[in-house]
């Protein structure tokens, strides 16, 4: 048995569920409030003791097993569900690599230290004379006390030992500051303390882990205004949010988060009840932040000032974001590059106009309904484009019409999705006030499918022998899914497009009851978003160790799996289809149970939902007898 299951095994899913939800029992199942979505009128959170599931009736409309309601309601991946679950059942995980143990501990003794760092910091902001100055600056800024202990806001006095004193006297290794970046070297080989006369901003991982500072000047003369922690074993700027630890609920919960540029910003933010707010590190985003990110949410506003907003708009921007896609994987918090990255993330990017001349945080502390209301009328990154450039040139002067045309069709051209191109075209016309088939003619020619799409189409080896049997249990059904596409990725666009020609939906992880298998299929996803790496490396490298064991087993399975594409196409065509048979049964037959039973709990928005099911279950039905035939 692994982990996975013995894990499974050893919890019960209803006393689980129980300690956050109140449930009631409906015959063989339990019916609760949802607590993933807001709604107190209609309970619709169902658990499945029988299969060791949940499922979300209502709004969420999702399910899963014990690990995806810990994932979803802490917030957490999939390696940290399984940890805080191994740890209530009682079971050990597998011991790490002597390597891995050591990487680990190292790791372990810097973030100890640095947490360390952050109480000293702290402890001369509140309790000395020295950090008056900071502390009196800060309060002048309208920070509350309860803020800056929320964000653990500390202070570095101006001298050049104060922390390799204070480290010293506990017997820590000048060395080791160094490595934690705390201590720089001078020219003539002498350690001192790195951070000097700073407000310290501790600067902490997605989980709340310490990995570094981001420390700002007190005395307005001093050089740089922000001095980061260098580089070190934890510390890494392009994979890190501030303030993530802190907004990750609230990013949730809002399904929302914001991208403001400074971290007085988010501090600010966060005090006002925004508390969906985070901020890169000083430079452009990245897209391992926009991942990291996307874990949360797909819907990103970005809050830009006015300066900035206009400037990335214009052509020049363009250009430079032209250029740097080229050459590195940062992205550029610019029109163009922001585009790409929405398209294949499938995320949902806006951009808020911040009033010239103001932060985030002028804005919030002279009025919290003026953000408010500057972030619900955050623009689509094309409409910010066109909005800008028209609002910059005389629209009266054809000729700066068409410039203006100029630069915003090719951003149309970039758009997958043709109804949003097509909004977007009327949109440009009505503002140039041109027609709109003018600019059509002038729209470039598409472009053409990616490469891998193309590859996609002639996918594997054609030597024709027998497929393995379907195993009919779920769990193998769900892993031979996995097991084909882990071989071949590129079959997931023909199956989805299989699927939807069925008139059903693409595969989705809702389509598997197990969250090591969603977790799976989500990064499958993603690996055929990206084109950094082949999609089978890229899955492997993301992969945790847990899981990493499960798919060699998932592999193994799929392994000698030798047939013509069509024929691969179909089996999997089909074992989705049964997958989701057996989903919609089981979620038909307790929805007609509350209903029959006249439970008071069953709520009217379950009729509809049978109607519907019901005819997904005959688009099934037809389209499982249609490839069972092939
Ligand atoms: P800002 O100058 O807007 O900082 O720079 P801020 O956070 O709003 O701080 P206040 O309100 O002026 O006190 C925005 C961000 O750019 C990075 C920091 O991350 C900062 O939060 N930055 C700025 C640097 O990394 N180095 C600098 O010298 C300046
Ligand atoms: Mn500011």
């Amino acid at each position: 048995m692994s982990v996975i299951e013995e894990i499974k095994s050893r919890l019960d899913i209803v006393a689980l569920v129980s300690e956050s939800v109140s449930l009631r029992r409906t015959g063989k199942n339990y019916i609760g409030f949802c607590p993933f979505h807001s709604n107190t009128r209609t309970p619709a959170f169902v658990v499945f003791p029988e299969s060791g599931t949940w499922r979300c009736f209502g709004q969420c409309n999702e399910g899963g097993d014990i690990f995806a309601f810990v994932m979803k309601k802490e917030g957490v991946d999939f390696t940290q569900a399984l940890q805080i679950l191994a740890h209530r059942a009682g079971v050990t995980l597998k011991p790490l690599t002597p390597q891995e143990a050591a990487e680990r501990e190292e790791h372990e003794n810097l973030r100890a230290l640095l947490e360390d760092a952050v109480t000293f910091y702290r402890h001369q902001l509140v309790n000395t004379e020295t950090g008056r100055q900071a502390w009196d600056y800060l309060r002048s800024r309208g920070l509350r006390d309860e803020t800056l202990e929320a964000f653990g806001i500390g202070y570095a006095p101006n001298r050049w030992d104060a922390l390799i004193q204070h480290f010293s006297t506990k017997g820590v290794d000048t060395q080791v500051l160094m490595q934690a970046g705390l201590v720089s070297k001078s020219q003539q080989g002498n350690l001192h303390d790195r951070f000097r006369h700073r407000i310290m901003i501790p600067i902490r991982d997605e989980q709340g882990r310490m990995v570094g500072f981001g420390a700002r000047i007190v005395d307005p003369q001093d050089v740089p205004k922000f001095l980061n922690s260098p580089q070190t074993p934890l510390f890494d700027k392009g994979r890190i949010l501030y303030g993530l630890d802190l907004a990750r609920r609230a990013i949730r919960v809002k399904d929302q988060a914001v991208l403001v540029e400074g971290y007085l910003d988010v501090i600010a933010l966060h005090q006002a009840g925004f508390t969906n707010v985070v901020s890169p590190m000083g430079t452009a985003l990245t897209e391992e932040q926009l991942y990291l990110l996307k874990r949360f949410t797909k819907r990103i506003v970005l809050a830009l000032d006015a300066d900035a907003a206009g400037e990335k708009a214009t052509l020049r921007g363009l250009e430079i974001a032209r250029q740097a896609m080229g050459q590195s994987q940062e992205l550029v918090f610019d029109s163009r590059g922001l585009l790409r990255w929405e398209g294949r993330l499938q995320a949902d990017i806006r951009v808020a106009t911040l009033p010239a001349g103001l932060d985030p945080d002028e804005v919030v502390q002279e009025d919290a309904g003026k953000w408010e209301e500057i972030i619900a009328k955050a623009r689509p990154i094309v409409v910010h484009v066109m909005e800008t450039l028209a609002a910059q040139r005389d629209l009266n002067d054809p000729k700066q019409k068409s410039e203006v045309a100029s630069y915003v069709l090719p951003l149309i051209k970039e758009i997958p999705n043709p109804i949003e191109r097509d909004t977007y075209l009327q949109h440009l016309a009505r503002l140039l006030r041109v027609d709109e088939r003018i600019l059509l003619a002038r729209l470039p020619s598409p472009r053409k499918p990616s490469q891998r799409r193309q590859k996609g189409e002639t996918a594997p080896t054609p030597t024709p022998s027998p497929l393995p049997p379907l195993v009919q249990n779920q769990l193998n059904l769900e892993q031979h899914i996995l097991g084909v596409l882990l071989r071949y990725p590129d079959l997931l666009y023909r199956l989805d497009r299989a699927l939807q020609e069925e008139g059903l939906e693409r595969l989705s992880p809702s389509d598997f009851s197990s969250a090591e298998h969603q977790t799976l299929l989500r990064l499958l996803q993603e690996s055929l978003e990206q084109d950094l790496l082949e999609p089978l490396p890229y899955i492997l490298q993301h992969l945790s160790l847990p899981l990493l064991e499960m798919s060699e087993e998932i592999l193994k399975k799929s392994d000698g799996l030798e047939a013509t594409p069509q024929r691969l196409l179909d089996d999997l065509l089909r074992a989705v289809l049964q997958r989701r048979q057996r989903n919609l049964t089981q979620q038909l037959d307790y929805l007609r149970f509350a209903l029959q039973e006249g439970d008071p709990s069953a709520n009217p928005s379950f009729q509809q939902k049978i109607l519907s099911l019901t005819q997904t279950r005959y688009k099934l039905d037809k389209a499982l007898k249609k490839v069972t035939s092939h």
